[in-house]
């Protein structure tokens, strides 16, 4: 079956648009897709039914997203499902209704000092900005959208936000302002759907291993957390644009309050004891896990299941073909880290779920 992206440059949306490639996410896999690519193709070609279970960006389910493929894309925070709601859902019916709304958002300017001017001016971003995006995020909720087309428009601030914040990548920490720059970037553009592409896929937002219990498919990636640095803290702007309810925020990164950030067991001592019960419960013929052998010195940042304890999951629920690939991987504390390998491990599903 074709692929929906080309592998080896995903990237290609037309000026004017955002590309789901284009956000920074750690983890985001746009560099293994064409290994994710050539293995499916050689283990599991007819897989019709695709379960992106971590999806993150969505980058891996985007790149099997055409028919008659179906795509399940989940994943528990809020802001990555909008962003997937937009992009696995809006179908052409939908097209015009997105295109005005965004097109009235670039209209929308900021009247005066909001929430996230207070909390987010001068830090992730300029106070203009910041201001900006509380206008552009309170005029979507007054707007009363269809929820794809919503979606949709939360995508299109969620990416302006991600281009502008003055940060290395993620929300945990921010770099000195510079204005010029910041102000700038901070671009509302089209998501560039493949809406042809759209009318069978489904989005979740939920625990990854409640849903894999639940849903039947063909084959389950399963791309997790490696480390102990957790996603809703690492993405705490994003998620709070997403759901714009304006909690108090404390904290020289002004987060929301722990428990109300999605907390992984994936990113704590019992990583591999939730790996094993998803792997034991899927409902699937086809597993593929992405994993890593990270050890940066930095504990937070060293990958928490080994290789074999994987391995010996995956072996009692089929055959398993295990793909090891070095991979550049940089450090600010270490550099260019020496024996750095993703894992891809495949699973030829021969004994039913428990
Ligand atoms: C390594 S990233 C996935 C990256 C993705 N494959 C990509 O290419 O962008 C892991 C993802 O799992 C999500 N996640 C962590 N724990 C989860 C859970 N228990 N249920 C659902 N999603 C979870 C995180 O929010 C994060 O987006």
């Amino acid at each position: 079956m074709a692929l929906c992206a080309d592998p080896a440059c995903p990237d290609a949306a037309p000026p004017g648009y955002y590309s789901l490639h284009m956000r920074r996410y750690l983890g985001c896999k746009t560099r293994l897709l064409a290994k994710i690519a050539e293995v499916v193709a050689a283990q599991c070609p007819e897989a019709r039914r695709i379960i992106d279970i971590f999806a993150g960006t969505g980058v891996v389910g985007h790149l099997f997203n055409t028919p008659p493929r179906e795509i399940v894309v989940n994943d528990f925070l809020a802001s990555n499902a909008m962003i997937l709601q937009a992009w696995f859902c809006a179908v052409p019916e939908d097209r015009g209704e997105i295109e005005e709304a965004i097109g009235a958002l670039c209209g929308v300017e900021a009247s005066g000092p909001n929430y996230y001017g207070e909390n987010y001016g001068g830090r992730f971003f300029t106070e203009d900005v910041a201001r900006r995006i509380g206008a552009l995020r309170d005029a979507i909720d007054a707007w009363n959208l269809r929820p794809v087309v919503k979606a949709a428009a939360v995508a299109s601030v969620l990416y302006a936000a991600d281009a502008a914040a003055v940060t290395c990548g993620h929300f945990d920490a921010f770099r000195p302002i510079d204005d010029e720059r910041s102000v700038r970037r901070f671009v509302v553009r089209l998501p560039h759907i493949p809406y042809r592409a759209n009318g069978n896929n489904l989005v979740f937002c939920r625990d990854g291993n409640e849903l894999a219990g639940e849903i039947e498919g063909d084959l389950l990636y399963v791309d997790p957390p490696y480390n102990r640095r957790q996603y809703g803290t690492l993405y705490h702007v994003l998620e709070n644009i997403a759901l714009n309810t304006k909690p108090a925020l404390a904290g020289k990164t002004r987060k929301m309050p722990p428990d109300a950030r999605p907390r992984s067991e994936y990113c704590t001592g019992r990583a591999a004891a939730a790996m094993r019960d998803l792997v034991a419960g899927c409902r699937v013929r086809h597993l593929l896990v992405s994993y890593n052998n990270m050890n940066s010195g930095v504990g937070n940042s060293n990958a928490l299941i080994p290789l074999e304890a994987l391995e010996a999951m995956l072996s009692l629920r089929g055959t398993v073909t295990t793909y090891r690939i070095p991979f550049p991987s940089f450090t600010a504390r270490r550099g260019l880290l020496d024996g750095h390998e993703e894992y891809l491990l495949y699973c030829r599903v021969t004994r039913p779920p428990r």
